[in-house]
């Protein structure tokens, strides 16, 4: 059974944001009602979304490239994803996916053992003054990460804590540029 087959409602309410000479542009809800509710995109999605939108699984996987939030493969409940990126890069980022790869030994598109943990580098998160930044899922960036505040993080996910109950070490001591200045 299709992904899409119970859902014909909620796709004519979609499609009715879009002109119907162009249904392709309705990629986007598409795709993220497949991640949200199934945690990745797998290539049966992928050609099945192509199918509904009359267009191909090499363009909607295209546009998924652009988006660090759909994933190809299974994730862990917590994704974790280091900012690589220059800013991050400078403040220490490949230190910190270097200590995720050793606490957690996975890589990039593998899931740990207990289903809890995957990994992935992206591309600037948009908070290059708060460098490094990690994100899990899809919850507000922590900031000024370091070895310590990661392990406090994993230590805090691990024992069932929500995100924002974990206490991070440390103040975050960037300056934040105000608006203006
Ligand atoms: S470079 Fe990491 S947030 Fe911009």
């Amino acid at each position: 059974m299709g992904f899409f087959d119970d859902k014909q409602d909620w796709l004519e309410i979609v499609f009715k944001n879009y002109p119907p000479e162009n249904r392709r542009a309705a990629v986007m809800p598409l795709l993220r009602k497949v991640q949200q509710e199934e945690g990745h995109v797998s290539p049966e999605r992928v050609a099945e979304i192509a199918e509904i939108l009359g267009t191909t699984a090499t363009e909607v996987r295209g546009v998924m490239s652009f988006y660090s939030y759909y994933q190809a493969v299974p994730t862990g409940k917590y994704h974790l994803q280091v900012c690589a990126t220059l800013s991050c890069k400078l403040a220490g980022a490949e230190e910190l996916w270097d200590t995720l790869r050793a606490e957690l030994g996975v890589g990039p598109g593998e899931v740990t053992p207990d289903g809890l943990f995957s990994i992935q580098k992206v591309e600037c998160l948009g908070s290059c003054h708060t460098a490094p930044v990690v994100q899990v899922n899809d919850e507000p960036y922590l900031e000024c990460m370091n070895r310590e505040r990661l392990k406090a993080l994993l230590e805090g996910l691990r024992s069932g804590k929500r995100l924002e109950e974990i206490e991070l070490p440390g103040d975050c001591g960037h300056e934040v540029r105000k608006e203006g200045a």
